[in-house]
């Protein structure tokens, strides 16, 4: 029980306002135009920032981990401190968080939400395209990831788009490092824990995005700011995804 307690005190869910990426470079303005910053405010009536991606005009995917009041999604953004002219502000309509999320162990870390209106497609707002259900990340994969997140573990916030290429990992080093609260069926395993690079607070959401698809969504992480983390498997979510698409 102490042991399970202790290493409790070492996680986060990386969208609780701490995750970041660490190790990462600021992108070209623009060249992943399936992120989203989502904006929301938390039961302490704070504000979090979250990252999502695009799938369809009017629905951008996140981690469940980062439900919160009051949810606004800006597309088409680099620097979100300014207001530039290719974002796109939306509030949220409706969030769906899976029904089989635990926040106790963020199982399912995974949500829908639901624009208030249809994006317009821009050079700088498109979808990211889901995963084939049938084709599997493998350890040794190199894949990569965007946020606006913290890029120190002493809590520095970016205001531009920061990436980071993380190489997908077995799932023992996830077993080993979180034990329970991962599952391999349901989660990948990424970033090399030799190397110093990986999503912290605020990356929560953000896709993994491997051979151009959207492969994982980035869960939980160290507090430390240590690689690996977990990822949600997008691949294990796709006919609910799509229904829940089609039906709201
Ligand atoms: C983002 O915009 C703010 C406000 O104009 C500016 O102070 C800051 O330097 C910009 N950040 C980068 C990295 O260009």
């Amino acid at each position: 029980m102490a042991a399970v307690l202790i290493l409790l005190t070492f996680l986060l869910p990386l969208g609780a306002g701490a995750e970041e990426i660490i190790g990462g470079y600021e992108v070209k303005p623009h060249s992943r135009p399936y992120m989203a910053f989502i904006k929301y405010v938390n039961d302490d009536g704070k504000n979090y920032r979250c990252g999502g991606f695009l799938v369809k005009d009017n629905f951008v995917l996140t981690a469940a981990h980062c439900m919160g009041s009051s949810m606004r999604v800006t597309l088409g953004a680099h620097n979100i401190s300014i207001q530039e002219e290719t974002q796109q502000i939306i509030p949220v309509a409706k969030a769906f968080p899976h029904p089989y999320y635990n926040f106790k162990d963020d199982s399912s870390d995974i949500m829908l939400l639901k624009l208030e209106r249809r994006a317009k497609r821009t050079e700088a707002v498109r979808t990211l395209r889901l995963p084939r259900s049938n084709v599997h990340v493998k350890p040794g994969d190199v894949c990569y990831v965007a946020g606006w997140g913290m890029v120190s573990p002493s809590g520095k916030l970016p205001d531009t788009l920061q990436a980071v290429e993380l190489t997908v990992q077995k799932d023992e080093e996830c077993e080993f490092r979180f034990h329970r609260r991962y599952n391999k069926a349901t989660a990948i395993c990424v970033g090399d824990p030799k190397i110093n690079r990986a999503t912290f607070n605020g990356d929560s959401g953000g896709p993994l995005v491997c051979k151009n698809r959207a492969a994982g969504i980035v869960s939980l992480a160290c507090k430390d700011g240590s690689a690996p983390g977990t990822y949600t498997r997008v691949s294990s979510f796709l006919s609910w995804i799509q229904k829940m698409i089609k039906h709201s």
